[in-house]
Formats: structure tokens, C-alpha cells, sequence
């Protein structure tokens, strides 16, 4: 008898270097103000994902693009060395990789991506070139083309997960492809076409969000809410709010991608919404205590630790 295949996560989406500038608050438009430190560092939320995805020991294997600039190179060695599969990081001629400009401050930060490589798809065809049918989940974020991402969930036969980030008006058809669907608070108002009545985070604003997008065909949505948790709404339609994990935030660049990804290597592993969204939020809380968006260490028993070190109150 054949031994079982391992579990195996493909996550498509973009790969980026990171330029951060550290300061103490945001300009204001028109304002010049002193920072204090700049880091350039391995980011882009698909490659975020993936590197979260692998560091809990599920077999993960990126698709993306990147330029043939010496970033696409570090970029790929960033990648393998936290053992994710890289022979779907095509490099595209002429390209440039994607840059992300980051401003930290303030115990949050401001993003401006400019997409490079991660624009420069075929017009046509699977993007993940077969992989939708050996993986057991495939994960897509929305910094490469939503067409590239459409065509993708169509080839996906696991569980299709889409992290609508950065947010865009998601077609119903790609909704209706959503084994999960994961939205921030923002994203989810764009998303759900619902601008919050109120703070987005009040639990009744985001059932409704969910009940709307899960009448669209999303099977479960899940609205990470930085310090304040994450809201799930599961298959039977049943909402769990699950508490944050305390920390002491340094950097909340990336901790959303640190829960996607968690998220989908345990569900590709085998557990339910709930458990992989706890170890997600204690993905999420360790992100933030690091700089960058991958440089903190997140592995299962990291994760269990970190979980066991609160007694959470969820709600229902
Ligand atoms: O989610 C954080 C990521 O967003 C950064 O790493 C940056 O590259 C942008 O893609």
C-alpha cells in the first residue's frame, strides 16, 4: 500500500521586498516629519503566506511572479529558505519584483505596493499550471490580478481560501468559490458592499457582513480584527468571536498574512475552522512582537505554546 500523501498548500499571490521606514507618527499630507530607523525586507502578502503556511510543517509551494532584477533572486532564496517551493516563481523579462513602501508608527502601519512582476500573468490558461489538483488547499490574496485569481479558484478541485486583500469589489462568482473568505475590517466593508453601520468591529455589523457574503456563496468568512480578534462565521452558519492573543505590538506589518496562512496549512492538515483560526490568532500575535513581515518564528509548537499561554473567552 501506497504511504498517504502529505498535505499541500499552494498559495498564488505576490511577492515583494519590503522598504519600511520606522517613525513615531504618520505625516499628514503636506507634512515633513523625522523618522527613525528604514529596513528592507522580504514581504508581499502571498509570500508572506506561504513562508506562515510552511513554518507549521505543511508542504506549501508558492506561485507567483517576480522580475529578473537581483531582488527576484533574494526574494526566491527568502523563500526556500524557509522551505517553501519556488519552481512556480517564474521570472518575467524586463520585469522589475514588486516593492511595497511601508510606514510603521503608532502600533500600525501604511502600505503602497507597486505591483512590478507581480502585474505580468498570461492572458490566459491556469495560472497554477496544474498544482489546483494535487493541492489540498490553494490560497490567494489580491495583489496579483483579480482575472489570474478568478482562473485560479476555477482550477483549484481542494479547498479554495481568498484573502480579498487588498480589498476590491470580489465577483460574486469568485465569492461563491470561497471555502473561506478572509477579510480585515476595511476589506470587509468593500468586500461585502456594506459600509459599516458603526464600528466595523461591532459584532453585530460584522454578522450581517457575513450573512451577505455568505449569501453570495463564500461557505465560511472569517473578519480578522487586529487586537480586538477575529470574527468566524462557519460552514452552518454559526459565528464564533475568537479574542486576540495580548502582545506587545511592534510591527503589525504582515500578522494578517501570518493568520492566512496558518489558517490554510491546518485546514490542509486536517483541522477544523476553529482550531486552525486559534492558531492563527496566535500566529497573528507573535508577527506583531517581530519587525517585517516574516521575520518573526512561528512553528506548531510555537503556536500551541503561545495559545496555552491565555485562557480565551470566545463567544458565540
Ligand atoms: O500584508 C503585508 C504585506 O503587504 C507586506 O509585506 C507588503 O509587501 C504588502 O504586500
Amino acid at each position: 500500500m501506497s504511504e498517504p500523501r502529505p498535505p499541500l498548500v499552494v498559495v498564488i499571490g505576490s511577492v515583494n521586498i519590503d522598504h519600511v521606514v520606522v517613525s513615531d507618527a504618520f505625516p499628514a499630507p503636506g507634512e515633513t516629519i523625522l523618522g527613525r530607523s528604514t529596513q528592507v525586507t522580504l514581504g508581499g502578502k502571498g509570500a508572506n503566506q506561504a513562508v506562515a503556511s510552511s513554518a507549521v510543517g505543511v508542504r506549501t509551494a508558492m506561485i507567483a511572479r517576480v522580475g529578473t532584477d537581483p531582488q527576484a533572486a533574494l526574494a526566491r532564496a527568502g523563500l526556500l529558505d524557509r522551505n517553501v517551493e519556488v519552481q512556480g516563481v517564474v521570472p518575467v523579462p524586463d520585469a522589475e519584483t514588486g516593492t511595497a513602501w511601508i510606514t510603521v508608527a503608532a502600533g500600525d502601519n501604511t502600505i503602497i505596493v507597486i505591483p512590478g512582476a507581480n502585474h505580468e500573468w498570461p492572458s490566459q490558461g491556469d495560472p497554477l499550471e496544474g498544482a489546483g489538483t494535487e493541492a489540498d488547499v490553494v490560497l490567494a490574496q489580491l495583489e496579483v490580478p483579480l482575472d489570474v485569481v478568478e482562473r485560479a479558484a476555477a482550477a483549484c478541485t481542494g479547498r479554495f481560501l481568498l484573502n480579498a486583500a487588498p480589498a476590491v469589489k470580489v465577483p460574486d462568482q469568485l465569492i461563491s468559490r470561497c471555502e473561506v473568505l478572509i477579510v480585515n475590517e476595511h476589506e470587509q466593508a468593500v468586500v461585502s458592499g456594506q459600509p459599516a453601520q458603526g464600528r466595523a468591529t461591532d459584532p453585530s455589523a460584522v454578522r450581517k457582513a457575513h450573512a451577505a457574503l455568505r449569501a453570495r456563496g463564500a461557505k465560511a468568512v472569517i473578519t480578522t480584527l487586529g487586537g480586538a480578534g477575529a470574527i468566524i462565521t462557519d460552514i452552518d452558519g454559526i459565528t464564533t468571536a475568537l479574542p486576540a492573543i495580548p502582545a506587545e505590538v511592534r510591527d503589525t506589518t504582515g500578522a494578517g498574512d501570518a493568520f492566512a496562512g496558518v489558517l490554510a496549512a491546518r485546514l490542509a492538515a486536517g483541522d477544523s475552522l476553529l482550531e486552525a483560526a486559534r492558531l492563527g490568532t496566535a500566529a497573528g500575535s507573535l508577527a506583531v512582537r517581530t519587525a517585517g513581515a516574516q521575520q518573526y518564528r512561528a512553528d506548531l509548537d510555537t503556536l500551541r505554546a503561545t495559545l496555552a499561554t491565555v485562557t480565551p473567552a470566545e463567544k458565540g
